[in-house]
């Protein structure tokens, strides 16, 4: 396996296109080192030796392009059973497998103990649940924080590792909420520190609730720049500072945190989708006949109304809520019944937490009481799959589903919806949206809004959305696809790097 050169070599040797690096006002010696929990790949023994898979999630997804355009690199959790067959003596490997212009992914071990304290416990048993505002699911054990502290050391000396110059640091999210702090005596000032949070930030008066919230807030405010996806989230940022750190001072004006190591600028960027390769994928050569198999294997009728949603299968994501406004609506306007079938593509995630098996069970038997009760010989009303579809098919069935329905009880951002929308190269699809997504802030009120836990209003919003004139239709979504072109990837990732950039204009890390 061949590794692409460490940056600094590859700047010496004149290699690479670091053109949006420089765009964002880093300079061409810049590499951008993005650190997160969940890998781009995956390498597994499969029936025919080494295979590779790539995770489910919005981060990793959108985020591997983006490394692969700054020419960075990237250090993750090795996770799979063949990752360390594959990595060189430095534990990197170059990714995408196959690509000529591949990036270095550098895998951090960690052992089964580490692994259940961190990841299975402080990181998503404490943190997801308090984040998303379902305390009654928060469960902190004796060794999970120890857990999560050892862990952000791993990653902070691996970033460390790599890091020098004038190099930026790229947290991503939740896991990683110390590794801020713990950087500032391992790197040298010149080395910026930004992070990434991609779940909702809450109230204080939810956060307080969070097990060691104090320390937590002191890891992140090690950043220089700390990034979030919407205005709201950065004002509960501010409260929870305020709030839990007496000696630190928020300036809101100026959107900074000062506190006794330095000052933290605090940013609100929403993350976008790629608004140019999805509508490429959803109409090219192959489209038509791609549309022809996924109905044929789903057994979808040529002439029935079509929904979709696609979600981890996460107790966030509203989709026992979802299946139940179907249900509903089949019960109160059965002119529904044999017209309309709903597509539910479901990935499986993070099962050894009790709640996410009660999820899987709860999806599983709200479409087989569904299906039960309305199903006929020659039609089926819920289609449920936990098949997981190439980007071009999946964006093909975006493109041909008269709605997409993204319903979650709370979510920070969520990409579905906006690449349902980028998808729309026809322009007539129809957005049902939680009002508790983070995208509804910004596309609010061109799709039709809905309360998950509102089973009667949920199911006439898709009365009204099934129904809706292709007029209608058709100028919601030019509206929906201009907010999401104009908060794309590249826009965000500008954003970011951008704001990296400023804050090296005026005289470098906070820390
Ligand atoms: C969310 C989180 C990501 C995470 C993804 C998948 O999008 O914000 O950090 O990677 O879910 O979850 P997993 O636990 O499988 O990484």
């Amino acid at each position: 396996m061949s590794e692409p050169a460490r940056g600094s070599d590859r700047r010496r040797s004149g290699e690479g296109d670091r053109e949006r690096t420089e765009r964002a006002g880093l300079g061409d010696d810049v590499e951008v080192i993005v650190v997160s929990n969940r890998q781009p790949y995956r390498h597994r023994w499969g029936d025919d030796g080494i295979e590779v898979d790539r995770p489910t999630g919005g981060l990793t997804a959108g985020l591997d392009d983006v490394v692969r355009r700054i020419d960075g690199s990237w250090i993750a959790w090795g996770d799979g059973d063949a990752d360390a067959e594959v990595v060189d003596d430095d534990d990197r490997v170059s990714v995408p497998p196959e690509a000529s212009d591949g990036y270095p992914l550098r895998r951090v071990w960690l052992t089964g103990e580490q692994v259940d304290g961190y990841y299975y416990g402080f990181s998503n048993r404490v943190l997801w649940p308090v984040c998303h505002g379902t305390l009654s699911r928060v469960r902190s054990e004796g060794g999970y924080w120890d857990a999560y502290r050892s862990v952000n050391e791993r990653f902070a000396d691996a970033a460390a590792d790599r890091a020098d110059r004038e190099d930026v640091i790229w947290l991503q999210d939740y896991h990683l909420g110390l590794v801020p702090q713990l950087l500032a005596s391992r790197v040298p000032e010149s080395v910026l520190v930004a992070h990434f949070w991609h779940i909702p930030w809450p109230d204080w008066d939810t956060f307080r609730a969070c097990p060691h919230g104090a320390e937590l807030l002191r890891g992140l405010v090690g950043n220089d720049l700390f990034v979030v996806h919407t205005e709201r989230y950065r004002q509960h940022f501010f409260n929870c500072v305020e709030a839990a750190l007496p000696r630190a001072t928020v300036d809101r004006s100026a959107g900074r945190v000062f506190h006794r190591d330095g000052v933290t600028t605090v940013e609100a960027h929403p993350l976008g989708v790629d608004t140019e390769r999805i509508p490429e994928l959803s109409t090219d050569d192959g489209a038509d006949e791609r549309w022809r198999r996924l109905r044929a294997q789903y057994d979808i009728d040529e002439d029935v109304s079509v929904g979709v949603g696609v979600d981890r299968l996460d107790y966030t994501k509203g989709i026992p809520e979802r299946i139940a406004a179907i249900e509903r609506l089949l019960e109160t306007r059965p002119e529904w019944q044999g017209e309309f079938t709903f597509v539910q593509i479901g990935s499986e995630s993070r099962s050894r937490i009790p709640a996410y098996r009660e999820v899987q069970t709860e999806v599983v038997e709200a479409v087989n009481r569904v299906n039960a009760r309305f199903r006929t010989d020659d039609w089926r009303p819920v289609v449920y799959t936990t098949d997981r579809l190439a980007d071009r098919e999946l964006y093909t069935l975006y493109r041909n589903a008269d709605l997409g329905v993204v319903s979650p009880v709370r979510d920070g951002m969520n990409l579905v919806a906006q690449e349902y929308v980028a998808a729309q190269a026809d322009g007539d699809g129809v957005l049902v949206l939680s009002r508790q997504a983070g995208v509804h802030d910004l596309v609010g009120d061109d799709a039709v809004s809905i309360t998950p836990q509102a089973p009667d209003e949920f199911a006439a919003a898709l009365a009204d959305a099934l129904a809706m004139s292709d007029r209608e239709r058709r100028v919601r979504m030019a509206s929906l696809l201009d907010s999401c072109r104009a908060f794309d990837i590249d826009r965000w990732i500008d954003d970011v790097l951008g704001g990296v950039a400023r804050l090296r204009e005026d005289g470098g890390a906070g820390r």
